[in-house]
């Protein structure tokens, strides 16, 4: 108790208040987190789909002890050995292309949006088509891009050249693309917005439109890639192929790494001085991107995802049949929503009570997102949990 009363007043002290986090946690491993009392919880938030093999999973680890000992940060003035393998290793198992390294999800998403600029400046269009309810990121153009007016209050005037169309409505977007359009950006599944997948029928839509009129199709699969929904890459789940994409969160699972992935087609739309990032692909952090790959490639993670993705949707459809309060379960491989009629806050916060420990998403819908490689015990653990939360909540109603 002492620990967590001393972090406390140092964070309220110290620390600005953008966050107002209730919990101190100092240990993790696989999926389980334990607080400062030594009190042990199930982990179904991820640091918010960024430990996707679980907390200090014993390959990554291993790779960060021994890179830290060997070499840690140069710049990219200079190369680093682990740097361009992991580029090869994510282009292999992608489509021909080329990678960007960058620190975060707005960052990547930075990339894409000057990619995009560039490619259409030279014809003389540099505007950007989003969707309604997405989220991009906290930096100016990100926030310019994300489809929740909220983010953006109080830090007008917005950036230019960025417009919101519905998502899942191609007609919408169709008639929003101008002869000034040279991107739309969109997230295969929805996150912060609600676990909203997009129809695969939509997407072979809008990626024609973009074909015939020379538009860049770019995903953002910051929270919905680097497997969270059963595939190594979103895009792959739906079988359509962005021009771009960004990924950060699980990349390195915990260390700060954003990349972007761009056919080769764009491979020298940005070239020597245009963009950089100091820390991007850095070796240590590149050396824990390696081991994650490595893990994809040995541990059967992306089939668990899919196996226990569905196995969770099932049940939690199951238990969620006597109330009315839940309208319904949605989501794909380990990215998953429970959508009520109501703010999911409390329910999640009866979770926390189970030590079950869940994030919300939108207003309306409690989010999933457990470590990729659950076991079928962690997966009926945190159902009972959430069975008993909503049981607890439903007396309060
Ligand atoms: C889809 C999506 N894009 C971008 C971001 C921003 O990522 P970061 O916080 O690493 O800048 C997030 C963060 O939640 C996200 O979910």
């Amino acid at each position: 108790m002492e620990n967590f009363k001393d972090t406390q007043d140092r964070y309220s002290k110290y620390v600005m208040p953008t966050y107002a986090p209730k919990m101190l946690f100092t240990r993790g491993q696989g999926s389980r987190l334990w607080d400062a009392d030594g009190n042990e919880y199930l982990d179904f938030a991820t640091g918010i789909a960024v430990c996707n093999l679980g907390h200090c999973h014993p390959g990554v680890t291993r790779a960060v002890q021994e890179q830290a000992e060997k070499l840690v940060h140069v710049s990219n003035l200079y190369m680093n050995e682990v740097m361009p393998k992991l580029a090869e290793k994510l282009v292999t198992n992608c489509f021909d292309g080329v990678v960007f390294f960058c620190n975060s999800g707005a960052e990547a998403n930075e990339c894409l949006t000057k990619l995009a600029r560039k490619y259409g400046n030279a014809t003389g269009r540099n505007e950007i088509i989003s969707m309604n309810d997405s989220f991009h990121g906290r930096t100016l153009a990100t926030l310019a891009e994300t489809g929740r007016a909220k983010y953006r209050k109080g830090f007008e005037p917005d950036t230019p050249g960025f417009s919101q169309v519905p998502f899942n409505d191609f007609e919408a977007l169709k008639n929003a693309v101008t002869d000034k359009t040279c991107a739309v950006l969109l997230e295969p599944v929805q996150g912060e917005g609600g676990i909203i997948p997009a129809d695969v029928e939509y997407l072979k839509k809008v990626r024609a439109l973009c074909d015939e009129k020379d538009i860049l199709l770019l995903f953002d699969e910051v929270q919905c890639g680097c497997g969270r929904i059963g595939t190594r890459f979103a895009w792959q789940s739906f079988g359509v192929e962005p021009d771009a994409f960004g990924m950060a969160k699980a990349l390195a699972n915990g260390l700060p790494m954003g990349a972007v992935i761009a056919k080769r087609k764009f491979a020298n739309v940005l070239t020597v001085g245009m963009h950089a990032s100091t820390f991007g692909g850095t070796a240590l952090v590149s050396a824990a991107a390696l081991a994650v790959q490595e893990a994809f490639d040995k541990e059967n993670v992306l089939e668990n995802c899919r196996e226990m993705g569905a196995y969770l949707r099932e049940k939690l459809t199951e238990i969620s049949k006597p109330y009315s309060f839940v309208k319904g379960v949605r989501g794909m491989g380990l990215m998953i929503g429970v959508v009520l009629d109501r703010e999911a806050a409390t329910l999640s916060g009866l979770c926390l009570k189970q030590n079950l420990v869940t994030l919300t998403a939108g207003e309306c819908v409690l989010r999933l997102l457990p470590p990729l490689n659950i076991t079928r015990a962690e997966a009926d653990e945190a159902v009972e949990k959430i069975a008993k939360a909503m049981a607890e909540l439903n007396k309060t109603l």
